[in-house]
């Protein structure tokens, strides 16, 4: 449970996050679409505001719109099937001082209205904004470098040696049950993460770390497809940085696609764990240090370490990919409040990702958080690891 205050400080924290994303964009690229299948830049400024403002004061308390237009057009974020992209022009949208406007209204009176919103609700704001600071980081991402200011710390892991290309470590992973999800009535979670069940799993054996760039490289000289993260700029690949090109981190995670991770594995003979598979692997193993916004791009994939031999980075540095579709469990109820948040998804065409990447909020490293993205889609922080078994 959360006080009062607590709740408040959460709330600010939050807008402080996201704000300070919003900050490192240049003034007259506001309106810029770095990501094709997503709105433009303005539409993100709008929206984590209306959607606390339309669940909370509007869904919840009934209090009179202001602003029934910006309540509906930023209501809603997209996300359209390969080759359906959107058309909007950049002079369809408001101007800045307006949106502002709109943003610090919204801001005043649900500070006001604070004592009497449930805690779920102010739970649900408060993630969707964190979910928001780092679905709009993929998203600055993509914006052209001149386009942006970087901060401190916009370059994590570089100048350090590749790990040597030794033998893979394996670990045994034995039978046994993974719970997962969350019971009723307990901590707070978002509509798929319920309800709590067993799974029983089978033995396998898991590699102690992600597959990194280097080890991906050798997939791409035998003719697959680079990453979209990497660049060939005639003498040899770069990785796209946040805030800058560099030369490809032989060993970092290397960020890919659902369908690249799994052709991979299936050219290593291997395979992508099911996410219950993933429960057991992370089941005591330690957190990276690469989460909750430490850094900006990721770290090499033995930066853990500790001198144990054990699956390392399983939460932080990259979300890893699962096999398994994005569908619900048993006992799935969608929030009255928020009924298209899961539902919409459950059409397998999107797999469940977990984990956490570097721009992951801390509250999303609960085991019961799932991730979800269609396999093709280029732009998130996810890598993979390999099972065996
Ligand atoms: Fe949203």
């Amino acid at each position: 449970m959360l006080s009062q205050l607590e709740s408040g400080r959460a709330l600010q924290q939050a807008r402080e996050q996201m704000d300070a994303l919003f900050r490192l964009v240049r003034s007259g690229s506001l309106y810029k679409r770095p990501i094709g299948e997503r709105h433009r830049i303005i539409f993100y400024l709008g929206h984590v505001d209306a959607f606390d403002w339309n669940l909370m004061a509007r869904y919840q308390l009934d209090v009179p719109a202001f602003h029934e237009g910006f309540d509906r057009l930023f209501a809603f974020g997209i996300d359209p099937p390969p080759g359906e992209l959107p058309n909007d022009k950049p002079t369809d949208w408001p101007g800045l001082p307006e949106v502002e406007h709109y943003q610090r209204r919204t801001r005043e009176i649900i500070d006001q209205l604070l004592p009497d919103i449930p805690e779920q609700l102010l739970h649900v704001a408060i993630e969707h904004r964190l979910m928001h600071a780092e679905t709009f980081a993929y998203i600055l991402h993509q914006l052209d470098y001149p386009s942006k200011t970087a901060p401190h710390q916009g370059r994590p892991g570089n100048g350090k040696a590749a790990r040597d290309a030794g033998p893979e470590e394996w670990i045994d992973i034995p039978e046994g049950a993974a719970v997962l999800g969350l019971e009723r009535g307990g901590v707070f979670g978002w509509d798929n993460e319920f309800e709590a069940h067993t799974v029983e799993v089978p033995g396998f054996t898991v590699a102690q770390y992600k597959v990194t760039n280097g080890e991906y490289l050798e997939f791409v000289k035998q003719g697959a497809a680079a990453p979209f993260f990497w660049a060939d700029r005639g003498d040899g690949w770069v990785f796209r940085g946040m805030f800058s090109e560099y030369p490809l981190p032989l060993d970092a995670p290397v960020y890919v696609t659902h369908d690249q991770a799994t052709d991979y594995a299936k050219w290593r003979g291997k395979r992508l764990p099911s996410e219950a598979e993933f429960h057991r692997a992370a089941c005591g193993s330690p957190r990276s240090k690469n989460r909750n916004f430490r850094y900006w791009d990721p770290i090499p994939v033995t930066a853990d370490d500790d001198g144990t031999r054990r699956p390392m980075q399983l939460t932080g540095n990259g979300w890893e990919w699962t096999s398994t579709p994005f569908a619900p469990f048993p006992g799935f109820q969608p929030f009255p409040f928020y009924k298209n948040y899961s539902e919409p998804f459950f059409d397998g065409q999107h797999y469940v990702l977990k984990g956490a990447s570097p721009r992951t909020a801390e509250c999303f490293s609960r085991p019961s958080f799932r991730n979800w993205f269609r396999p093709s889609y280029p732009y998130v922080y996810a890598t993979f690891r390999m099972v065996n078994g």
